[in-house]
């Protein structure tokens, strides 16, 4: 799997530095609130669960899974929950966990959806950014690293559903892309 990587834009020294850092300033910005985190499936997976044990906090957690893009490699610009938050979020302090800011589609669209159903406050903690691709605004509470507009993959970040594994962020070889499209 190693060899389909180009390049290692992110090590995981630097993500385990920066989730830290994320941690701490949650910690301090919820200290004595009601904390619900949601993950959003299945991008933010690892980067979930990495940074919860960073935050030094009582809290709980919860996932949704939205679609945004389809096997490849562009936003179809269609956002569907496919799975759901199991409990009531009204009155509460949610902290949606993302992999990756891009088009912005899926973040406007969850963070409109979350605060009509009554939650008290709708904050984002994104690892990623991609700032020239956006689309619609987002405010992006907590964020780790901006990127330029390159398609990665690494730590929860796939390409066709592969390459999650990876504990660093990068990018793969142009064949592999090329490849997947002809068949
Ligand atoms: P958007 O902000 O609605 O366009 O979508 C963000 C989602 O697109 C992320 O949660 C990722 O699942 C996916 N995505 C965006 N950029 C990349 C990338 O470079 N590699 C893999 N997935 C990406
Ligand atoms: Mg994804």
């Amino acid at each position: 799997m190693i060899h389909d990587v180009e390049e290692i834009l992110i090590s995981k020294k630097e993500i385990q530095a920066k989730v830290k850092s994320l941690g701490e300033a949650i910690s301090r910005d919820y200290k004595g609130q009601d904390l619900l985190v949601v993950g959003i499936l299945k991008g933010a997976s690892v980067f979930m669960a990495d940074l919860i044990q960073a935050i030094d906090l009582p809290l709980e957690i919860d996932f949704m899974a939205v679609s945004s893009y389809g096997m490849g490699t562009q936003s179809t610009g269609e956002v569907r929950i496919i799975k759901d938050i199991d409990k009531t979020i009204v009155g509460r302090n949610l902290l949606i966990v993302e992999d990756i800011v891009d088009t912005g589609l899926t973040l406007s669209y969850l963070n409109q959806v979350l605060k009509s159903r009554g939650a008290k406050d709708v904050k984002i903690c994104t690892l990623l950014t991609k700032p020239d691709r956006r689309q619609r605004h987002v405010d992006l509470d907590y964020c780790g690293f901006e990127i330029e507009d390159k398609f990665i993959v690494g730590y929860g970040i796939d390409y066709a559903e592969k390459y999650r594994n990876l504990p660093f962020i990068g990018y793969l070889k142009a064949e592999i892309y090329e490849n997947t499209q002809e068949s």
